[in-house]
């Protein structure tokens, strides 16, 4: 008995081994190891119209658009979806998966970058400039912190400057792609004209009765709105 138990046992540490290796195999294809990573360049911070700190990445004016304009969308991390358990609807839901000051510990960050298949979000990964406001905000603590805007620039309002980077910012990650929200694309100048003189955009931004309130779940400043309103009057330009 005792001559055939050993290689048996020996066989058997094989197959462990060999299955540990191939695990290890598996994860680290699919996780990539951001600890070596140098910081990423700082982003753009905060979008236009806002006179706060340059240097401070903004929970509530920042992140938060980026998160829910992205990632708490029908059919993903939203409320009524929660994909795999995570609902990315607020600070509350969203600080469950960040580990302040440790942007390479926290899941919100590491999760955009992950292989290249299922980076997040699935099929439209962030851009350079985004992942960095996500890392930025974990570096500084992850606050729950709010720029209130002391004053209103709404000087040298042009789509370029001002209306497309809010858009871009609270709007665009439904309304883009092929299969956009309410079938409402707002990436080009020719869209977005459309959708403002059509006066559903401003309903919707104003949150008007008889309109669909947008951003869903949260509100443009009025700020935001303000200008949006000034651009219209000075004839949408370019
Ligand atoms: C989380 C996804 C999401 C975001 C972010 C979002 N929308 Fe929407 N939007 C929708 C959906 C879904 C609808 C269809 C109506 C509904 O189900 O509420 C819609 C409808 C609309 C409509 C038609 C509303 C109406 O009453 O006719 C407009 C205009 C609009 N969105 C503009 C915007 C603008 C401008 C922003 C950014 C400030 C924005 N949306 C942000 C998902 C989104």
């Amino acid at each position: 008995m005792r001559f055939n138990q050993t290689p048996r046992i020996r066989y058997f540490s094989l197959l462990l081994f060999l299955a540990f290796c191939f695990i290890l195999l598996v994860t680290c294809r699919h996780k990539a190891d951001l600890t070596l990573a140098p910081p990423p360049p700082a982003p753009t911070p905060n979008p236009p119209g806002y006179s706060c700190s340059p240097d401070t990445i903004y929970f509530q004016n920042a992140v938060l658009p980026l998160i829910v304009s992205n990632c708490a969308k029908s059919g993903c991390h939203d409320q009524a979806t929660g994909q795999h358990g995570l609902v990315l609807d607020s600070y509350s839901t969203i600080i469950h998966n960040v580990s302040p000051f440790n942007p390479q510990g926290s899941r919100l960050y590491t999760a955009l970058f992950n292989g290249e298949e299922d980076a997040m979000p699935p099929g439209s990964p962030f851009s350079a400039n985004q992942k960095s406001i996500i890392y930025y905000w974990i570096a500084q603590g992850a606050l729950n912190n709010k720029c209130t805007e002391a004053g209103c620039d709404s000087s040298n309002v042009t789509f370029d400057s001002v209306i497309k980077p809010i858009l871009q910012t609270w709007c665009v990650g439904c309304h883009s792609g092929s299969s956009p929200s309410n079938g409402l694309s707002l990436t080009t100048y020719a869209q977005i004209v459309a959708s403002v003189n059509s006066g559903r955009l401003m309903g919707a931004i104003r949150q008007d009765v008889g309109y669909h309130a947008m951003p869903p779940g949260s509100k443009l400043s009025d700020c935001s709105i303000a200008i949006f309103q000034k651009w219209i009057n000075l004839g949408e330009p370019q």
